[in-house]
């Protein structure tokens, strides 16, 4: 009988994988950072070979750990950092680029070319999104584009297209599948989130051929067997979701109104819309929140692409903490004379936004600024960005259906207490941090034990959410209101400085 599911989290600085029992408890879990190339300023490159190393590194050594072999695990479920582009020769499996990452700017220039033609609303109207470099289908050209000889060899069929999950899923079935699932296809421009389908216009305009492109298939799903010497034994990969979609599986929001928002290397908040998809007039964009059962569940979602990133600046870039969670500390010393304002627009500036041209912009500085004010600057900014989100949310929200919401939170980040009570403060709305954060991982494994008959239905799993903290709001009306708006100046002189 199996007795557990195996997650593999892919995400965009580490790959996990996680070993969950039948009471949803962590058995074994194991991580591993990898490289992240900056080849040029605004472009991001991840060696996807290097991915696929430490994913089966990490799924054996979380087998090990939890002392489960092949056959006592009941499924697998992936879930991965999103939108980031892979294209691979069918016949050896071999990548013929570096991953162009989600991150990435490199193709800004032809998003703008393509909305001063005119072409923006047609591709909202189909895909949900906005013509902006993060996501994948300008990503692929510029691949088909700068490689010699790949559009041909695109034309002739012999290259494939996919996420993360798809080229984990080729490499696991030695190429016997190339399929996503609808949450990473809504993700690349090319599929028409209303049908449910690649849309042959969305290709005809990036220039995609449709030969390059996986099977769609729901987000608990058949989508085959491992080779039985990756892990000692086959094992049937039956979920798979983007990172932020299964996020929002693992908090339970299932109902319409329910909102996470997601602390990793960027921040990501994703409110369930139901089966109706609501079109954002605050610039957020249109989602497959999950499709389980054929049925399509809709989400509004707001991207802000520095979160987590901010803190590993402070760490990698400007050496002034050895270990992320030294962050609130330093924060919580900070001088409260000085109100200074990082903008972290190191790749541009996501949603409400969206500009692809913006650069990260610290304001503020005095003689005495240092280290202390520049960590509680970072936490802050992301307080700041997730206010951003929630206002244009809960706009477009109220127009859809009328109601407030709460915000249930997860990721790395929100293990600081400093941080989550300035978010709280600076939203003037509560903050409800859930018991397990692990809840992108809890989510893909959700969707594959849901689909092997390992867990109950989406109603009964929900049951299972637990509260460890709220957040409640302490600050005072003036001083939130003083230092939102020394934020909105400062992002106002961002995008100014990008023009
Ligand atoms: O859209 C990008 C997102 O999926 C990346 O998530 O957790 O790696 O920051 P994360």
């Amino acid at each position: 009988m199996p007795s557990c599911i195996l997650a593999i989290d892919q995400g965009t600085t580490s790959s996990r994988a996680m070993i969950f029992g039948k009471e949803y408890e962590v058995l074994g879990v194991a991580q591993q950072e990898f490289a992240q190339h900056f080849p040029r300023s605004g472009w991001v490159e991840h060696d996807a070979d290097e991915i696929w190393d430490g994913v089966v590194a990490t799924c054996r050594q979380a087998m090990e750990k939890a002392g489960v072999t092949a056959a006592d695990i009941a499924g697998i479920g992936i879930t991965n950092q999103r939108e980031t582009v892979v294209v691979w020769d069918r016949r050896t499996s071999r990548p013929i680029h570096k991953a162009i990452v989600w991150q990435d700017r490199r193709t800004a220039d032809i998003c703008d070319g393509l909305k001063k033609k005119g072409h923006e609303a047609e591709v909202t109207a189909k895909t949900g999104l906005l013509l902006d470099p993060y996501f994948s289908a300008t990503k692929i050209a510029w691949i088909l584009d700068h490689v010699d000889g790949a559009r041909a060899a695109a034309e002739a069929g012999d290259l494939a297209f996919g996420t993360i999950d798809s080229f984990l899923m080729w490499r696991l079935t030695n190429g016997c599948v190339h399929a996503t699932d609808a949450t990473n296809a809504a993700r690349t421009l090319l599929f028409d989130i209303h049908r449910g389908q690649w849309d042959e216009e969305m290709l005809a305009l990036f220039q995609v051929p449709a030969s390059l492109l996986p099977e769609v298939k729901d987000s608990a799903a058949d989508f085959g067997d491992t080779m039985p010497d990756l892990l000692g034994g086959p094992v049937k990969i039956l979920g798979v979701a983007g990172d932020q979609q299964a996020a929002t599986i693992g908090q339970a929001c299932f109902q319409p109104g329910m909102l996470k928002s997601t602390y990793g290397t960027g921040c990501f908040a994703v409110m369930n819309t139901g089966p109706q998809s609501v079109i954002s007039r605050n610039r957020l964009l249109t989602t497959i929140a999950y499709q389980l059962d054929g049925k399509r569940t809709y989400a509004l979602e707001g991207s802000i692409f520095v979160a987590g990133a901010a803190v590993q600046w402070l760490r990698d870039g400007l050496g002034i903490i050895e270990k992320a969670g030294e962050t609130a500390a330093l924060a919580d010393a900070a001088d409260d004379g000085q109100d200074v304002y990082l903008v972290p627009a190191f790749t541009g500036l996501g949603a409400p936004h969206w500009n692809a041209k913006a650069r990260g912009a610290l304001f503020g500085l005095t003689r005495g600024t240092g280290p202390k004010e520049l960590a509680r600057a970072a936490l802050e900014s992301v307080c700041y960005q997730t206010r951003d989100l929630l206002q244009a949310m809960q706009g477009d929200w109220r127009d859809a259906a009328g109601a407030e919401t709460v915000l249930r939170v997860d990721g790395g980040m929100v293990a600081s207490d400093w941080t989550m009570q300035f978010l709280a403060d600076i939203l003037n709305a509560p903050v409800d941090r859930p018991a397990v954060l692990e809840t992108t991982a809890l989510g893909a494994a959700y969707l594959a034990g849901y689909k092997a008959g390992f867990y109950p239905e989406p109603a009964k799993f929900a049951e299972r959410w637990k509260l460890d903290r709220r957040f409640k709001p302490a600050m005072d009306d003036a001083t939130r209101a003083r230092k939102y708006m020394g934020w909105k100046t400062a992002v106002k002189a961002t995008l100014l400085a990008a023009e």
